[in-house]
Parts: structure tokens; C-alpha cells; sequence
């Protein structure tokens, strides 16, 4: 049940790949109490009926909260239970409440806020932090009470680290390093938000049921909005995107992360940033700050279709070999697909095949693994020709990656890993086989 439940969560997004959100479930969730019964009828605490919520946040540890009334519910899917047992201090309903993110003050970042009426309060780890409740002016000088909702606004996204409070027809822009300076403005399509989140850099504003993604520094709405949150970021009977795929086992245990399906490709850059990739389908490995989601490959690399055999990344570009073709992305804000792509890998590497390729961070050197053999392309090199091949003790190598922990080589569910290229060259014998799913992305048994 609980895989049904999570993999078809993870299913909506198949037909509307790039833009919309869906909520990881928490690992304990078993969906055995879905809705709390005797309590849907009256309205009070199912999560699907069309009362909407008081206030959505993320906390410090990727769990997304759903606040109504008393109750709160906790993921993707999961029962109704008390505001007050998690949360004793607050008065309920919560008016608002978001993960603020300001990186220039670490005792500040990550807390999770809570607003009623005048006054906030800081939670991390779910623990009351020192000296709150507080009012508002106090800790936001200059945004009013009794809000309606509020979400975090990281620089980049806005201006500087920022949070957007948001009361009837006004939104407060509440820049962090500057709280002398909050804007007050009015966006026509972005207002009564009865609550609001960012989750994976995007922006919504919920009013009752539906959502809408905004800009959040022109307040503009993406096209295909409003939507109804119980098709999107809950669980809800009956309802939900990809109904019919989703009895599809293949593509569910592509999508779940936890299914120890293989990946056939790893890659991480030079920032740490790192993508395993799954038939069309990628996760991103190194954060579980937003929780976990399966993206389609096109909603990031646009332009790019089906399976990734290999990916590698040199310098600000990064490399998708596909059977006998490659595909470069420039990483800037966003990738864009290099001019003239994809090529023939004959002409760009001086080979037709690889089974998985990687570099190491900062390095121009690029190991390509075919079969048992591992040989050197040097990338500042051109014409680009590999060197001799090296026989190592792998063979049916899925996928391999370079990072600051070592050099990781992927089959079927497990990998091994090695200091570094050298390590793995010399070894006579495999090294401990670990867990993907455990080691990677946090599945624990
Ligand atoms: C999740 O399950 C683990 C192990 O069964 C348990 O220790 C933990 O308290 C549970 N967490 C929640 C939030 O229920
Ligand atoms: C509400 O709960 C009852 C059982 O308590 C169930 O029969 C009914 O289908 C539920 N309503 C909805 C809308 O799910
Ligand atoms: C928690 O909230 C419920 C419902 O509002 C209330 O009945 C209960 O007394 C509260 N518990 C505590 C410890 O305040
Ligand atoms: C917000 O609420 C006000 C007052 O009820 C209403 O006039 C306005 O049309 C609403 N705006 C939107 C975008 O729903
Ligand atoms: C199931 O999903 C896989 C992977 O996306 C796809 O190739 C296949 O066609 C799907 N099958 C059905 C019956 O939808
Ligand atoms: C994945 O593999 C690990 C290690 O072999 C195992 O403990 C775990 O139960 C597996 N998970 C699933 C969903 O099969």
C-alpha cells in the first residue's frame, strides 16, 4: 500500500512534467488512515474536503505541513493530528507560517515560523527556540498582524534573501538584509493567498482549493493556473493526475525512489550538485531539503528525450551521452542545450560507445568505463582521442561518478567506492557494496 500510495503521488507530474509540484510522502507514512474517520463527514478533518488550509510550510527537515483548524497533517498523505501535540505553544488556527531561509545568520536559517495574531514563533527540530513567541514588529518590523499567509523567498529568486507576507490584497516583501525597506504592493492575481509555500524554487499562492505559481518578484502567474491542490500537493480519493498510469509498475518504480531500481546514469559538478538519472526520469541526489522528487529530464534540460546512458560534467557544461550520440547543456541560471548538438560521440570523444563516464571535480581529465576496461580522455585536448584501455575488476558497470568522497561505481542497486581514480585501477578486490537507495537518498528499510 505504502508504494502504491507514494508512487502514485510521484505520478501526477508525468503528464505536466515541468511545473507541478507533488509532495513526497514521509517514509512512515502508510496511508492505512488516509482520512480520519468520523471526522470527514463533518468536514473537520479530511484533508480533501474544500475548505483549503490555514497555512502549508516545509520544516527544516523536507516535511511538508498542511495546517486547518486544530489539525495538521503531515506529507503527502497521512492522518489528521493535533496542532498541539507537535506544537503546544501556538493558539490554533496558525494565521501563516514558512522555513525561513538566511544563510547570512545560521541561528536564524532553517527555523520554521509560525504566526498568530500579532505575535511569531521559531521552531527547530519541532523545539521552541529561546525567547519566542515575539511580535511580529519585532522580528519583522513593519509587517502587520493577523496575516494571511507567508513563504521564504531565497536570493536569486528574489532580490536578496527575502520573505513575502501576504495579507488580503497586499503582499509585504520583507527583504532580510535591509528590514528598513519593506515593500508594500498590490499584485491582481496574487492575493487572499489563505496560504502560501515555496517548494523546489517555486512560488504558490493557494486561496481555498486551488493554487496558483507566481513570480514572486513581478507577481506574475504562469500560464495553466489556478489548479486544485487535492489533484496536486495531497492525496485525495479519487483525484490526482496520471490516473491511469498509474497501475504502471515500470514507471513507478522508476519514480519511487526507494524501489532499488537501477539508475543509468550518476554525474555531479563541480559545486556538488548531483543528478541520478532513470529512464527519462532524474532525481536530485545531494539535498533533501525540499524532500525528494522524480523530475523529467525535459523540465530541466530542455530539449533533451529518453534515457541518459552517461552523463559527466567539465567545467560550467554538462555531457548526456545517449547510445551513439551526445548532448551538451551550458549551466548557468538554467542549462541550455550548446548549438549544434547532439553530435556523434565518434566526433567529439573518438569513440562510439561508452557504458559510463566520469571527472572529477575541477579536473579535465574524463574516465570512460566500456565493458572492464577504463581508459583517459583528456577534454582540454582536441582532437579529443582516449587513451589506452585499463582493464579494472568491474564489468555491467550502470553508471559511475567522481566527488569529493571518491570515485563511485553503480550496478544494479549498490555501488563501491574508491579514493580516486587510481584506487579504483589498482584494486584486486571489490570494497564494501552499498545500498543506492539507503546511502543516496534515504531510504531506510
Ligand atoms: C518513523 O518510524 C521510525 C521507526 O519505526 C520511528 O522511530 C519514528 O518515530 C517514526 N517517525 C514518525 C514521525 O512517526
Ligand atoms: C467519509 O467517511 C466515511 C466513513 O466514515 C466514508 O464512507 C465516506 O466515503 C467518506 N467520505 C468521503 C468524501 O471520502
Ligand atoms: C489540544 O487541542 C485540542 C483541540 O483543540 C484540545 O481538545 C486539547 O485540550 C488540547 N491539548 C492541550 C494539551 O492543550
Ligand atoms: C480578494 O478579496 C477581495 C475582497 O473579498 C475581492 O474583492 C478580490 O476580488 C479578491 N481577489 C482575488 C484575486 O481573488
Ligand atoms: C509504463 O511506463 C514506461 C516508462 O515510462 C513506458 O515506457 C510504458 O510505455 C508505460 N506502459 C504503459 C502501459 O503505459
Ligand atoms: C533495497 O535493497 C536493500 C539492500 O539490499 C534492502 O534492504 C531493501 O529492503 C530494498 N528495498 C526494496 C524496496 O526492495
Amino acid at each position: 500500500m505504502t508504494a502504491l500510495l507514494a508512487a502514485w503521488c510521484l505520478c501526477c507530474s508525468l503528464a505536466f512534467a515541468s511545473s507541478y509540484p507533488l509532495i513526497k510522502s514521509k517514509p512512515n507514512d502508510t496511508g492505512s488512515n488516509l482520512l480520519h474517520e468520523g471526522h470527514n463527514n463533518t468536514g473537520m478533518a479530511d484533508r480533501c474536503s474544500d475548505r483549503g488550509f490555514n497555512a502549508i510550510t516545509l520544516d527544516d527537515k523536507g516535511v511538508m505541513y498542511y495546517f486547518r483548524d486544530q489539525y495538521v497533517w503531515k506529507g503527502y498523505i497521512g492522518p489528521a493530528e493535533l496542532i498541539n501535540d507537535t506544537w503546544p505553544e501556538v493558539p490554533v488556527p496558525v494565521d501563516a507560517a514558512f522555513r525561513i531561509h538566511h544563510r547570512n545568520k545560521p541561528e536564524v536559517h532553517e527555523r520554521m515560523f509560525l504566526f498568530k495574531g500579532n505575535k511569531a514563533w521559531a521552531y527547530y527540530e519541532n523545539k521552541l527556540e529561546p525567547g519566542y513567541p515575539k511580535l511580529i514588529t519585532d522580528v519583522f518590523p513593519g509587517v502587520p498582524g493577523d496575516l494571511d499567509s507567508a513563504l521564504e523567498c531565497p536570493a536569486g529568486e528574489c532580490k536578496s534573501d527575502s520573505v513575502l507576507f501576504f495579507k488580503g490584497k497586499s503582499v509585504y516583501t520583507y527583504d532580510l538584509s535591509d528590514p528598513s525597506a519593506v515593500k508594500e504592493r498590490q499584485w491582481p492575481l496574487v492575493q487572499n493567498c489563505t496560504a502560501a509555500v515555496r517548494w523546489l524554487g517555486k512560488h504558490y499562492c493557494f486561496q481555498d482549493t486551488m493554487f496558483t505559481r507566481f513570480n514572486p518578484v513581478t507577481g506574475e502567474v504562469h500560464p495553466g493556473y489556478p489548479l486544485d491542490t487535492r489533484d496536486y500537493f495531497i492525496s485525495c480519493p479519487g483525484r490526482g493526475h496520471g490516473h491511469e498510469t498509474r497501475r504502471n509498475a515500470t514507471l513507478m518504480s522508476i519514480k519511487n525512489r526507494c524501489s532499488n531500481r537501477s539508475f543509468e546514469a550518476f554525474t555531479s559538478d563541480d559545486s556538488g550538485k548531483t543528478y541520478g538519472f532513470r529512464g527519462g526520469w532524474y532525481f536530485r541526489m545531494d539535498s533533501k531539503r525540499d524532500g525528494w522528487h522524480a523530475w523529467s529530464i525535459g523540465s530541466t534540460w530542455k530539449g533533451l528525450k529518453g534515457t541518459v546512458d552517461a552523463a559527466f560534467n567539465w567545467e560550467n557544461k554538462m555531457y548526456f551521452i545517449q547510445g551513439s550520440q551526445v548532448t551538451i547543456f551550458l549551466s548557468d541560471q538554467i542549462y541550455s542545450m550548446v548549438q549544434g548538438y547532439p553530435k556523434p560521440l565518434q566526433d567529439e570523444l573518438g569513440m562510439q560507445q561508452v557504458d559510463a563516464a566520469f571527472t572529477c571535480p575541477h579536473s579535465s581529465d574524463l574516465y570512460i568505463i566500456k565493458g572492464n576496461t577504463l581508459s583517459l580522455v583528456d577534454l582540454k585536448n582536441t582532437p579529443r582521442v582516449p587513451g589506452q584501455e585499463s582493464s579494472i575488476i568491474h564489468s555491467n558497470v550502470d553508471s559511475a561518478m567522481c566527488n569529493s568522497q571518491g570515485v563511485h561505481i553503480f550496478t544494479g542497486a549498490s555501488f563501491h567506492r574508491y579514493k580516486d581514480p587510481n584506487e579504483l585501477l589498482q584494486a584486486k578486490e571489490l570494497p564494501e557494496a552499498r545500498n543506492i537507495a539507503a546511502e543516496f537518498l534515504d531510504c531506510t528499510q
